[in-house]
């Protein structure tokens, strides 16, 4: 059911009512009082219409009445633009592929343990505040460091920021699982191709991609990161790279120039060089 359509006519109805008739060939217009069974009197406008001997006769309806109906309109309009809004977060969701134990991960529940901390959590907000224009731009971020020190907690919590404030697409992977699927492409009777793979990554607004730097089994597997990250550098779409390795050892790893490219448009690189966030608590 459109309601954008009776919403028109209804308002259309009473913007005539609210104006003099407007004059009509083989036309009288007659005001009169009628009674609305809930609204009791109002002014009623009939039409006549004489046509080759026929009377036709048009009564205007009340203004209270109409008046309802759009109020009705515009809230069951507006009912269905959340419920649509609502579905589409919930597709979003969906087709992020959180991990379970990173369901529950916002930006808010992120503890500034120390300044260095407090510091990523700061540029991390700073990012998803500016989604927007990082999104224009393409500016990404390298999040490298001690493991445990809450990369993927603020990466998957930017991801959920820009699907639930800004209803744009975002999808969460590793290098192995990148790679796993380039080379099911390689199989006879493959379903997809290389350039479907590609496709795959380079659609989501935002990409995360965790695990950068485990060892690679091949040279061809690292060839296959680079291509996915220049194919979104070069269509300007943002990515995040998540890494243990230290910056320096990320750099010699994938290329300062690879870095570069991802702080483009915008993005920075995170250190993350304190101890894990559990041994602390254990401690
Ligand atoms: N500063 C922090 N505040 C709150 N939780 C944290 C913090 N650092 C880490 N965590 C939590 O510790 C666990 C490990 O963090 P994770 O994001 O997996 O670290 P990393 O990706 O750096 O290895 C997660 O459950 C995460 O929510
Ligand atoms: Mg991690
Ligand atoms: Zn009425």
């Amino acid at each position: 059911m459109n309601y954008s359509i009776e919403i028109t006519t209804v308002r259309q109805k009473l913007a005539d009512l609210n104006a003099p008739p407007k004059p009509l060939e083989h036309t009288v217009f007659e005001e009169r009082g009628a009674i609305c069974d809930r609204h009791g009197m109002f002014k009623q406008r009939c039409r006549k219409m004489a046509l080759r001997g026929k009377g036709i006769e048009t009564r205007s309806e009340c203004p209270a009445c109409l008046t309802e109906k759009l109020t009705q309109l515009e809230q069951a309009e507006a009912g269905r633009g959340k419920h649509r809004k609502r579905s589409k977060i919930k597709t979003l969701m969906d087709n992020l592929n959180l991990p379970e134990r990173f369901a529950y991960v916002t930006l808010d529940n992120y503890e500034p343990v120390n300044p260095y901390a407090a510091r990523c959590l700061k540029l991390c907000n700073a990012y998803a505040t500016h989604w927007p224009e990082r999104l224009k731009r393409g500016g990404g971020l390298v999040m490298c460091g001690k493991p445990g020190t809450g990369k993927n907690h603020l990466a998957l919590s930017i991801a959920k920021h820009v699907i639930n404030e800004h209803q744009s697409s975002a999808l969460f992977t590793t290098v192995l699982r990148i790679a796993r699927e380039f080379k099911s492409t390689w199989r006879k009777n493959a379903e997809c191709s290389e350039a479907d793979v590609i496709t795959r990554y380079t659609q989501p607004d935002l990409l995360i991609i965790d695990e950068v730097g485990i060892q690679f089994g091949s040279e061809a597997e690292k060839m296959i990161l680079f291509e996915v990250i220049n194919t979104r550098y070069e269509s300007m779409k943002p990515t995040i790279i998540i890494s243990n390795l230290a910056l320096d050892e990320l750099s010699r790893f994938i290329g300062e120039r690879v870095i570069d490219r991802m702080n483009d448009g915008g993005g920075c690189t995170l250190a993350f060089t304190w101890e894990s966030y559990r041994s602390r608590m254990a401690a």
